[in-house]
């Protein structure tokens, strides 16, 4: 990341909560979750708007066409984040905007949206931090195999670096994906996102093309003359249930391998661990790994992004059917959540936020991290306490971290506004900033205006 984003401490907070000098404050978001205009300009159909058209897919049939309408608003929107005090924003960049059928002509107006946001970001002192793909796959790819084929990872980084070469030189930080956990195992494995595939061999092969993606767009992006490149993933601490239980511990290790090390080894380490592929050669015969697939995998990074919201529990249970979401979970129970949830039902449990960052950085030494995502969905309202709450304990959860002497750069909120979560619409908020769907009207929550003095003292209460 970047350092070119410093906060200023008005009022120095108390020794304890204070934040390095330059520690990097920004608010997230994502094009399919917000921009709606999705007919608008030239760009072309992506597996959400597909899917969001399936009946039974999402929420209440809700879909992105208008969403927040920040296409049309964005210069509002900014003005918000100029309010808030933010120094960095981190937005996606939708590819059936660019490339309306993922790999053919360039649509210039799709640019020019982004080059607006962009100039508008930097006019206001907000430095803009782009991810190239956060889910909206455009549809014409996913007719031809989608991640499941070599050609998407290819198409992915021709695309990165048309919007490289048009943005690249305001733009400094470069993310490649967000969270390629939830497109393989979310969107391949047990499909309740885009586009809604259940084929766990599929999956596996969209890790690793994912995977791809990241290393030739990456290389891409480098010989093009990008400098802070990052890839954003969605690592989750798995604890056994039993930690004194050796099947528990055996059961950990599976799911930690294939929720986490499948994506952070060949990305760090140049490799996928043995394990892993031993653990998953009996659903896949692992035929789309090429020769020199892992070399390319392998890029330097800049920063890894890690998005936190919830740990997992997990322990043997001979019988137990497998998750979709993770292949070769067999015989393997994930805990209920215990205590306080949010409204996705996501148990809250800050300490895993340090654990799991102290982990990183103690097992893949060298990266500096970001958190590119943490937040919480409560309940319609602009009085949100229990959010206020969450992101408190969190940030003291990354001071933590910071303490135990993790290299941690920054902490993006999720999300800005209110916006469309997915499979479930938009029932389920985790703006800082309240969205009246009827009107558009955007309204500070307690948490943002909470957020601005965080971000105004650098430092915690
Ligand atoms: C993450 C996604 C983001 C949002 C949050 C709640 O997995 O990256 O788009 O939906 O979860």
């Amino acid at each position: 990341m970047t350092a070119t984003v410093t906060s200023t401490s008005a009022q120095p907070a108390a020794a304890g909560t204070r934040f390095p000098d330059g520690f990097v404050w920004g608010a997230a978001t994502a094009s399919y979750q917000i921009e709606g205009a999705a007919r608008e300009d030239g760009r072309g159909p992506s597996i959400w708007d597909t899917f969001s058209r399936t009946p039974g897919k999402v929420v209440g049939g809700h879909t992105g066409d208008v969403a927040c309408d920040h296409y049309h608003r964005y210069a509002e929107d900014v003005a918000l984040m100029a309010d808030l005090g933010l120094g960095a924003y981190r937005f996606s960049v939708a590819w059936p905007r660019i490339r309306p059928d993922g790999t053919g002509p360039v649509n210039v107006r799709g640019l020019d949206f982004y080059d607006r946001l962009t100039d508008e970001l930097l006019a206001k002192g907000i430095d803009p931090v782009v991810t190239l793909y956060h889910w909206d796959l455009p549809q014409t790819l996913e007719d031809r195999g989608g991640w499941t084929v070599r050609e998407t990872a290819e198409a992915f980084a021709d695309y990165a670096e048309v919007v490289y070469r048009r943005l690249g030189d305001r733009v400094a930080t470069w993310t490649t994906l967000n969270e390629p956990w939830c497109t393989a195992y979310l969107g391949y494995g047990n499909g309740i996102h885009a586009p809604g595939k259940q084929d766990p061999a599929g999956s596996l092969a969209a890790v690793h093309h994912l995977n791809l993606a990241h290393g030739l767009a990456a290389r891409a992006l480098r010989a093009a003359g990008a400098r802070n490149i990052s890839i954003t993933l969605n690592p989750c601490e798995v604890s056994p249930l039993d930690p004194t239980n050796p099947a528990d511990i055996a059961a950990a290790t599976i799911i930690d391998g294939v929720a986490n090390r499948i994506f952070l080894d060949p990305l760090l380490r140049g490799e996928y661990p043995a394990d892993v592929l031993e653990h998953i050669s009996r659903i896949t015969d692992l035929s789309f790994i090429k020769d020199g697939d892992t070399e390319i995998i392998h890029q330097p990074l800049d920063i890894l992004g890690i998005n936190f919201y919830t740990p997992s529990y997990v322990s043997a249970k001979p019988g137990q059917p497998g998750a979709g979401d993770y292949p070769g979970s067999e015989g393997i129970a994930f805990r209920k959540p215990v205590g306080p949830v949010t409204d996705m039902n996501w148990q809250i449990e800050p300490a895993s936020l340090t654990r799991l960052l102290t982990r990183i950085h103690r097992d893949y030494p060298g990266t500096p991290l970001m958190i590119t995502e943490n937040g919480a969905a409560y309940p319609e309202g602009v009085h949100d306490p229990l959010r206020v709450d969450y992101l408190n304990d969190h940030l003291r959860a990354c001071h933590d971290a910071l303490a135990a002497g993790v290299d941690l750069r920054g902490y993006f909120a999720w999300s800005l506004l209110d916006n469309f979560e997915w499979a479930e619409g938009y029932v389920k908020r985790f703006g800082i900033v309240h969205v009246d769907y009827t009107t558009q009207e955007r309204a500070l929550k307690d948490s943002a205006k909470w957020y601005r003095e965080v971000i105004k003292r650098n430092g915690l209460e």
